[in-house]
């Protein structure tokens, strides 16, 4: 039978992986995004685009890295979903988490967490999937720096392809909803300066990479609680094939 879900976020980089997989498994995507039409911090446009969804796959995302910044923007849409998928009988809520947010003291981990908090104690039933790092994360975080010199975080990951989480995403929000799903990681563990240069080496990108002195929360970053302890699943893609199939 097909289905109509929403995918906030649906014009992000793991967002239009969804709307891919969401086609391509024989649903209807509608997407949510500001570009889109639909704001999910001011909630235009979200009553007219949930009308009739079965589901809703929240992948919305800002730029913001402070703690007031992350929790105001992921509370608020994480509120507005539920209150909107309430309103419009929408039966389940499919939210992506990062694995290990709880561990490491990040601003934007804050947010993270608040989301997680509003969807699982939200009157609409949820499954929340962690995820790790996508393997364009060294993408998006070598891309914002200007001059000769990208600074990383010290941070070890286990990432993950963007049409692996898109994937499990999609079986997820078509099934029962599940609370916490087992998450979801890449094959291997891979740090994020290791991430950078492999991804350099492999568009000639010549800047030097450094790793950032961050303190108490580089550790947490660096110490492995990015990567997934106990039960979990792998992604079928490696970040080889990522760079492999990248157009340069
Ligand atoms: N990046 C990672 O490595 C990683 C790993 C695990 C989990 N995650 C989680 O995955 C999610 C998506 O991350 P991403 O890196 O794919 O995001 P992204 O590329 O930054 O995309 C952000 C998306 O959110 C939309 N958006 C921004 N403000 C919005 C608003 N006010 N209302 C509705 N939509 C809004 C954007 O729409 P427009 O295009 O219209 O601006 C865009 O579609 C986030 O929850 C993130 O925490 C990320």
């Amino acid at each position: 039978m097909t289905m109509k879900i929403a995918v906030a976020g649906g014009t992000g980089t793991v967002g239009r992986k969804v709307v891919a997989a969401v086609e391509s498994a024989g649903h209807e995507a509608v997407v949510l995004s500001p570009s889109r039409g639909v704001d999910l911090v001011t909630g235009e446009g979200l009553d007219a685009a949930l009308a009739g969804c079965a589901g809703v796959i929240d992948v919305a995302n800002t730029a913001v890295w402070d703690r007031e910044s992350a929790e105001r923007f992921f509370g608020t849409v994480a509120t507005n979903l539920v209150e909107g998928c309430a309103r419009h009988g929408v039966g389940h809520l499919v939210v992506l988490g990062i694995v290990g947010t709880d561990e490491v003291d990040l601003g934007y981990y804050y947010g993270k967490r608040l989301q997680e908090r509003i969807v699982s104690e939200g009157r609409v039933p949820w499954t929340i999937l962690r995820a790790t790092q996508f393997f364009e994360f060294a993408e998006q975080n070598t891309a914002r720096a200007e001059g000769d010199v990208v600074e990383l975080m010290p941070m070890l990951s286990q990432p993950v392809a963007t049409e692996d989480v898109a994937e499990r995403l999609v079986e997820l929000v078509t099934g029962e909803p599940q609370g916490r799903a087992r998450p979801l990681a890449g094959q291997e563990k891979l740090t994020l300066a290791e991430m950078a240069r492999l991804l350099f080496e492999r568009t000639g990108d010549r800047r030097e990479i450094r790793v950032r002195e961050l303190g108490e929360v580089g550790a947490q970053l660096a110490s492995g609680a990015l990567t997934p302890s106990g039960e979990h699943d792998r992604g079928k893609r490696t970040f080889a094939d990522y760079l492999a199939a990248l157009e340069v």
